[in-house]
């Protein structure tokens, strides 16, 4: 990347950001989370981190990238070269995160054939996923290897703009879509237990892992911690405001979230009873919850939803899966001298390998549970609450007491001299958040260990 052709509006910017900061991190990950770890409580942690912490970090990634014009990698080594290993730490969270991603982008493409095909009741039933994800192996395997494909044959033909283009232009739709499913959700009758569970905090729910989850939410949502938003402030002009973009593209990203948790929360809520049993399906709770709710709005009607809803989130998914390819093979050819073909079937190939795990843990190797967990959580739990925080404490000690907070802040001011929440940036970056990120790792893995119960 060595001609960095700029954005030339501020929305083009804010677009393309929030573009891949939405996706299945807002809609499938989110809600299964905040049904996991108690609903309100988990939604008050999130959103207090993402004013402060998550708002103090995408400033500084947005500000490196456009300070040094470069990505991640070579970026953290331009600034100082003993934090080159940052960069290279970045560079493995897309690596970690693309196979599993498509794992779950293959669902979606199932579910999305199996509305347009299958009677509705049947989709709606509650054996439906398991008999999918636990009755032939090979099925679920198909849909992934099929999402790879498509997502490296886009890539390797380089049509990404046009899928983007159509992307940007059904997004709208999926937000609209989300608002009326969630409006349908609400005012089921019994519905109300399920929005108080979502939105009042609950102080018994609270644990360190909760805001470990949390913190992990957030980077993979707004697609921090991982040189990506360096890669896009790279290509962000001066007279862009960063300050107000950052804002605006955390205020998206939250919003589509909190929508999908409104969708899916209370739902499985009043589906199970509240039972923990019913809040902590995991991964899989968008895909049995859904076509319930769908199921009640009656065949025609929620067959129609059905196909439109998974269509458009086939459109999130894929787009973020793009994003992550490019970003893997972009590493790979600078790091190695293969070629773009080469670079790209290298890392689908990659991608391939390391995503049968992810889905044969939810079938003959569900036995395999490092840590207690799925393989495919595993793999999302070491990218997101263990490689992802490590990348955001160095990061603030960089910028906090290598190249100084200062350094940021002129780079914010360049718009307009003008930086509104400088205090509670600098604060942020350079004490509140490492010595925050430090505490939960530690108190998370004295959590996991067993030595303290909270
Ligand atoms: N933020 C994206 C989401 O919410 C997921 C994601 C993580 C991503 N890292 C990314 C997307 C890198 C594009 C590029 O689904």
């Amino acid at each position: 990347m060595n001609q960095r052709s700029n954005f030339t509006s501020k929305i083009g910017f804010v677009l393309a950001a929030a573009g891949s900061a939405v996706g299945l991190g807002n809609l499938w990950r989110f809600p299964y989370l905040a049904a996991q770890y108690g609903g309100g409580t988990f939604l008050l942690v999130y959103l207090i981190l993402a004013v402060t912490f998550g708002f103090a970090l995408m400033v500084a990634e947005i500000a490196i990238g456009r300070k040094t014009g470069l990505s991640a990698i070579g970026a953290y080594k331009a600034l100082d070269k003993r934090f080159g290993f940052v960069g290279i730490l970045t560079a493995l969270v897309p690596a970690i995160i693309l196979p599993y991603y498509s794992v779950i982008g293959g669902w979606v493409m199932k579910y999305f054939f199996t509305f347009l095909t299958v009677d509705i009741k049947v989709v709606a039933d509650d054996a439906f996923f398991g008999n999918f994800i636990g009755g032939s192996p090979l099925e679920p395997l198909g849909w992934f290897f099929l999402f790879i494909a498509l997502t490296s044959i886009i890539v390797l033909l380089g049509v990404e703009k046009g899928i983007e283009k159509v992307s940007k232009f059904m997004m709208p739709f999926l937000a609209i879509l989300t608002v009326g499913i969630a409006i349908f959700v609400i005012t089921r009758p019994g519905a109300l237990d399920g929005v108080v569970y979502y939105i009042k905090p609950n102080f018994k729910d609270f644990s360190f892992t909760t805001i470990l989850a949390a913190m992990g939410q957030l980077f993979y949502s707004m697609s921090l911690a991982m040189g990506i938003m360096i890669t896009y402030g790279s290509y962000m002009k001066k007279d862009n405001n960063l300050e107000s973009s950052v804002r605006q593209i955390e205020i998206f990203d939250t919003a589509i979230a909190f929508l999908a948790g409104l969708m899916i929360v209370p739902a499985a809520y009043m589906f199970f009873d509240g039972s923990t049993e019913g809040l902590k399906k995991g991964p899989t709770l968008m895909f049995v919850i859904l076509p319930k709710v769908f199921g009640e709005m009656g065949s025609t009607v929620g067959t129609i939803i059905g196909v439109a809803f998974f269509l458009l989130v086939f459109f999130a998914a894929i787009t973020s899966s793009i994003s992550l390819m490019e970003t893997v093979v972009s590493i790979v050819m600078d790091k190695t001298k293969l070629g773009r073909k080469a670079a790209c079937a290298a890392v689908t190939v990659f991608s391939l390998l390391m995503g049968i795990p992810s889905s044969l843990g939810f079938n003959v190797w569900s036995h395999i549970a490092p840590l207690g967990q799925d393989l495919l959580t595993f793999f999302d739990f070491i990218s997101n609450s263990v490689i992802m925080p490590i990348v955001a404490f160095f990061t603030c000690v960089l910028v906090g007491f290598i190249i100084k907070p200062k350094t940021i802040v002129d780079e914010v001011k360049e718009t307009d001299g003008k930086f509104k929440s400088e205090k509670l940036f600098v604060i942020m970056i350079k004490w509140i958040a490492p010595i925050f990120i430090l505490g939960i790792l530690g108190f998370s893995v004295a959590e996991g260990m067993g030595w303290i119960n909270v």
